[in-house]
């Protein structure tokens, strides 16, 4: 490689490509002990802080999903429910094209703090003079230290996905959450869709029985993004690709079905295998490219193509976790939940019910079927907020928006959010295990009880909570 590639290639991954602090480094601390050691004792279970009238929030992180996450709050808005008053990017440009888009729904410009020189000026929005809530929409490292040092200003806060990157980090934000009283919850989107919810009320009615089994996935073609000169934020995405061999992105699809298997509320995620497949499409799109530098990284991708877990449940349930960004396949969350009254498989939606006298043996429900469960069972925040739904279908078909009007509702009404500290944590740290089963040669790996017991009490799930 031409000196002129190298120094261009360590610029465009800050710096930190050749560095031992990102290279090599998986999570290998024993994790059980840290559970045991931090001191978490539940208390952010069922949280309720005081009413906030209209929430102030303060958006760090103006890239590809801050964008979106802040068009989810021009309804909110309008309708006093919110304002945004801080707006924080390392980029100018991000900046002003945030400012502009603000500007078309709320009247009062928001702070900008431009972080241009300095990366750590979001702390200046951690004030609650300022702002009520940050929301975190930055590359995977920040969402931590930020969510941290929010909360020990006085904040609440809510990170993109996932929460944490290191399984120690999602254990510290539980402990801080703890200690502070503040909300720390990850804005987990797929678990707002109108699919997911269904399916949820479903289960919740009683049509799946007894559940024993689910697949979740994140299948998401992601190389081109993933290799474009200017698509993440000095590619970070694919920097990880070169560090990591696990999951890393784990929630889209687990998400869900933890929320189908009253997972935290009742039973628990016990241990986990992990496997990855050999790596070959990402190295191979890097060799290919025009682009010098990317053929430069073509032999460093670590993280094989198509990633596999299987997770077992305290009560005995299984799951089938996959992650692949690297092939071709069409995008696909498998959302695929068996129980010994119903089956459910996404993509394409089929739903096939134990009973003769409804659809038969051994064939899923017709159309017709399908679209009179859909009628029954449609999830009543669904049902409510059809009308947002259909006006903010940009935010992944309409779940970006419920998202964030469950979040922001609650903490008008002063109620417990629909996903706590926990449920992120937990989610995440799945992640960073599938890491560690990987470097072990697939052994498996205990999953710590993060809720110091917590998980044992039934309840139903918030987001059937009216709001
Ligand atoms: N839930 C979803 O559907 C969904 C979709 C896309 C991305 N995401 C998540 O959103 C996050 C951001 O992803 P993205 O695609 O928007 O990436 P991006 O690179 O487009 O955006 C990240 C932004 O953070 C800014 N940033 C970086 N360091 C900063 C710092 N110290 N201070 C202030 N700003 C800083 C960058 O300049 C950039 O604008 C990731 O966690 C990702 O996993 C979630």
């Amino acid at each position: 490689m031409r000196r002129k590639d190298f120094l261009r290639l360590s610029a465009l991954f800050g710096g930190g490509l050749f560095s031992g602090a990102t290279l090599g480094q998986t999570p290998t601390a024993d994790l059980d002990e840290l559970a045991n050691n931090t001191g978490i004792d539940g208390s952010m279970f069922n949280y309720a802080d005081a009413p906030i009238k209209k929430v102030r929030v303060a958006v760090v992180g103006l890239g590809n999903r801050g964008t979106t996450l802040i068009e989810m709050l021009n309804w909110l808005v309008r309708n006093e429910h919110c304002e945004i008053v801080a707006i924080c990017d390392v980029q100018k440009r991000y900046l002003d094209r945030a400012s502009e888009r603000i500007a078309k729904f709320q009247s009062k410009s928001p702070l900008v703090v431009d972080g241009s020189s300095d990366k750590n000026a979001w702390q200046q929005m951690c004030n609650p003079e300022l702002a009520d809530l940050l929301l975190i929409a930055t590359p995977w490292r920040w969402h931590a230290p930020m969510a941290k040092y929010a909360m020990e200003q006085g904040l609440h806060t809510a990170t993109e996905v996932p929460m944490a990157y290191e399984a120690q980090d999602s254990l510290d934000l539980i402990k801080t959450a703890e200690q502070t009283k503040r909300h720390c919850i990850m804005i987990e989107n797929c678990c707002y869709n109108g699919e997911e919810l269904f399916v949820l009320n479903m289960v919740k009615e009683g049509v799946f029985g007894d559940l024993t089994h689910a697949e979740c996935a994140y299948i998401h073609d992601l190389r081109e993004l993933m290799l474009h000169t200017d698509y993440y934020h000095e590619r970070w995405r694919l920097n990880h690709h070169l560090e990591r061999d696990g999951n890393f992105y784990t929630t889209h699809g687990l998400g869900p079905v933890c929320m189908y298997m009253d997972i935290l509320r009742g039973d628990n995620l016990s241990h986990l295998v992990s496997m990855s497949s050999n790596e070959a499409a990402l190295s191979k799109a890097l060799r290919e490219s025009d682009d010098p530098v990317m053929n430069a990284v073509s032999e460093k991708v670590k993280c094989g193509d198509v990633n596999t877990t299987l997770i077992k449940t305290e009560k005995g349930r299984s799951i089938m976790l996959q992650f692949d960004v690297h092939t071709g396949r069409p995008y696909n969350r498998l959302n695929k939940l068996c129980g010994t009254g119903a089956v459910h498989y996404g993509y394409p939606s089929r739903l096939f019910i134990d009973d003769p006298e409804s659809g038969g043996w051994h064939s899923w429900q017709d159309e017709t079927g399908y679209k009179e469960h859909l009628e029954k069972y449609a999830h009543p925040m669904w049902v409510k907020l059809r009308e947002q739904i259909s006006d903010n279908e940009q935010g992944h078909g309409g779940m970006d928006f419920v998202m964030m009007y469950r979040l922001i509702r609650a903490l008008n009404h002063g109620v417990p959010l629909d996903l706590n500290v926990y449920d992120g944590a937990l989610w995440s740290i799945v992640g960073a295990l599938t890491d560690k089963s990987v470097a072990l040669g697939n052994q498996r790996v205990n999953i710590p009880d993060i809720t110091n017991g917590m998980w044992k009490n039934e309840a139903e799930h918030p987001v059937f909570r009216e709001l």
